[in-house]
């Protein structure tokens, strides 16, 4: 875990520990996804829906070209909104093929899997190579070479709860979380999120 230093760490648990009744509502209230590598991959999809007016479902479906994933790593940031988006707190990169193996060392990084993994298709180790029902985000492995399934990767129709939410230490603000993703060490595509939380 590379959260920049110790001492954002403690304030992190110190907010934490003050602020884990007070939230209002979180919700989504951009998205944007650029694809760097138009020949490995596509977004097919990349929406936030409102469903009411503090819930917002998002919903990402990232296909690729080239199969099987075999090396795929994430970086996980956060900037608050103040003059401007700043970093906040988070930074952390981390190889996927083996977090779900551990998803206990990275603390934050299980807390956006926790709250992503009901709504995607994410939950496996690699190789990303498996059919998927893309409605029901059911994934079955599959090591059969011969047939070359697409495996998009999907989060669909991801609303933000406030129950996950007492548990960051992040107070009233704008926030933008970025996740870029990198195959083979090449960064390939970015998604920004942003997010706003209200307290009470
Ligand atoms: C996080 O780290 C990456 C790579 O070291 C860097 O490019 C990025 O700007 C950093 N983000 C923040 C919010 O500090
Ligand atoms: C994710 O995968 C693990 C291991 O296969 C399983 O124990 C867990 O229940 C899964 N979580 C979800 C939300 O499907
Ligand atoms: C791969 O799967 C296909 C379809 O299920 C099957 O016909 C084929 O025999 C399998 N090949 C191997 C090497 O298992
Ligand atoms: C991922 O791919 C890169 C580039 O091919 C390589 O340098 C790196 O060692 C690979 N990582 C793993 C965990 O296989």
């Amino acid at each position: 875990m590379n959260l920049g230093t110790l001492p954002a760490f403690i304030t992190g648990f110190y907010l934490l520990t003050q602020l884990a009744s007070i939230i209002a509502y979180i919700k989504f209230t951009n998205l944007k996804c650029e694809n760097y590598d138009k020949s490995f991959l596509n977004f097919r999809k990349c929406d936030l829906k409102a469903l009411s007016r503090n819930k917002v479902a998002l919903t990402v479906d990232v296909q690729i070209f080239q199969l099987p994933i075999r090396n795929f790593s994430v970086n996980l940031d956060v900037y608050r909104k103040a003059n401007g988006y700043r970093p906040f707190l988070f930074n952390i990169t981390t190889n996927f093929c083996e977090f779900f193996k551990n998803r206990k060392r990275l603390p934050f990084g299980k807390l956006i899997m926790d709250a992503v993994e009901l709504y995607s298709n994410l939950n496996h180790s690699c190789p990303f190579n498996v059919r998927c029902h893309v409605l029901k985000l059911v994934c079955f492995s599959f090591y059969n070479n011969s047939y070359n399934f697409k495996h998009d990767l999907i989060v669909k129709d991801l609303v933000l709860q406030n129950e996950q939410l007492q548990s960051l230490p992040a107070p009233t603000g704008e926030y933008l979380l970025r996740i870029t993703a990198a195959f083979y060490n090449v960064w390939k595509f970015k998604v920004h999120a942003y997010i706003q939380i209200v307290e009470e």
